[in-house]
């Protein structure tokens, strides 16, 4: 139980942060999918400092999810690990009955575009059957229920593809193009519906690609870092001239505890540092800022980038217009993407043991298999 010590500690620590009302007052939280990269970074920054809010986290540990990442919390009393399945409704039943959940953090997905083009269904299973498993368990034992919150993590491909000029808005019209991006869709309008229909209290957000510590080297950043370091060959898709608009994990945390608190009732919050790239832009700058931290010749690692074949339906650009979140709820971001950059390839250099496990056999395969078979 939350002591009143603590909860105002929550309000204090709640009215430095911006000077937006007070929407909800999370207590006991269940965050899905809090071993992956963006949950397992939102846990470390949210336990310690919300020592009176009780944090359960609910993951299957797929090839994605990562104990290690969670070494820290370790010890802490308001924290709580249970493996398993966001779409196993008595599980996630019996966890609502035990721990009487004010606030549901919503991260669990199958989350690489490259993945759900050659098994989708695995997609439609977790990120739409798995989300429809949370909010119909959490309409039924909220019924009755005051100051509670449903947040959804969702992603800005959900709109598609832009073209050189244009951002994405919270107007913006669905047009997913990949497997992954149309069961993210999916679950995006399954709880605005329940939204709708039941009056379930929620907010979503959706957000540009995120960067920082504890990512899979299956996605750009960690796999160019990666593979920089030991000088193995850095594959990019067709001309790398595709942009993405970058957002450190960071300051995608510091996003969801300012909409978890001060976000309103059913309203959608685009999160984004605004830092567009090209990708062959962003390799280059990974690559050089490699050479300079353990003094290779600048350029040098330059080289190691291959074109390959491109992804089928490869979205050219996403590009977010994140003002809506900034003017209502204050929030802003701390890393632009040169900063950011530096600080995400330190971290990966100053934690070699974490890249090696990560990296295992199945991820060489994977790597092989995805990269390697239509030759570089
Ligand atoms: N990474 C990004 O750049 C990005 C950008 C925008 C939105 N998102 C969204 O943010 C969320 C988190 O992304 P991420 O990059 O941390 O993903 P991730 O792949 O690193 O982690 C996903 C986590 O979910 C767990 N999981 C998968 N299926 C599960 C199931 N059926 N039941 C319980 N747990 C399950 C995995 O074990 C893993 O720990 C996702 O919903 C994703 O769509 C990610």
């Amino acid at each position: 139980m939350l002591t009143s010590a603590s909860r105002i500690a929550f309000r204090q620590t709640s009215r430095i942060m911006n000077s937006s009302a007070l929407q909800h007052e999370p207590k006991r939280i269940l965050v899905t999918g809090g071993a992956g990269f963006i949950g397992s970074n939102f846990l470390l920054h949210m336990v310690p400092k919300y020592p009176g809010v009780q944090f359960v986290n609910l993951d299957l540990l797929t090839y994605a999810g990562n104990l290690l990442n969670l070494q820290r919390l370790e010890g802490s009393g308001n924290y709580h690990f249970v493996e398993g399945d966001i779409a196993d409704g008595d599980l996630v039943r019996s966890l609502f009955e035990e721990h009487d959940f004010t606030t549901v953090v919503h991260f669990a997905a199958e989350s690489h575009v490259d993945r759900s083009i050659s098994d989708p269904l695995a997609f439609v299973r977790t990120n739409m059957v798995g989300t429809a498993t949370l909010l119909e368990t959490a309409r039924h034992a909220w019924k009755n229920s005051q100051d509670v919150r449903f947040h959804h993590i969702s992603t800005d491909e959900v709109f598609g593809s832009l073209g050189s000029e244009g951002v994405f808005t919270e107007e913006t019209p669905y047009d997913p193009k990949s497997p992954y991006a149309a069961s993210k869709a999916g679950s995006d309008h399954l709880v605005r519906a329940y939204g709708h229909t039941y009056g379930l209290p929620y907010t979503l957000s959706n957000t540009s690609n995120n960067y920082g510590p504890f990512q899979h080297p299956e996605k750009l950043i960690p796999l160019v870092i990666l593979r920089c370091l030991k000088e193995e060959s850095i594959p990019m898709y067709g001309d790398g001239m595709n942009v993405r608009d970058w957002l450190h994990v960071h300051d995608h945390c510091s996003a969801l505890e300012c909409i978890l608190k001060y976000g309103r009732d059913s309203q959608t919050y685009l999160v984004s540092a605004e830092q567009e790239s090209t990708n062959l832009n962003l390799v280059q700058t990974l690559t050089d800022l490699i050479d300079d931290i353990t003094g290779r010749p600048q350029g040098r690692s330059r080289e190691l980038i291959t074109f390959v074949e491109d992804r089928p339906g490869h979205d050219f650009r996403y590009a977010i217009d994140a003002q809506h979140l900034r003017n209502e709820l204050g929030w802003k971001p701390q890393y632009d993407l040169p900063a950011g950059l530096l600080h995400t390839v330190r971290w990966y250099i100053e934690h070699p043991e974490w890249l090696e496990a990560i990296a295992d056999e199945s991820y060489q395969q994977y790597f092989e298999k995805q990269y390697l078979s239509s030759g570089p």
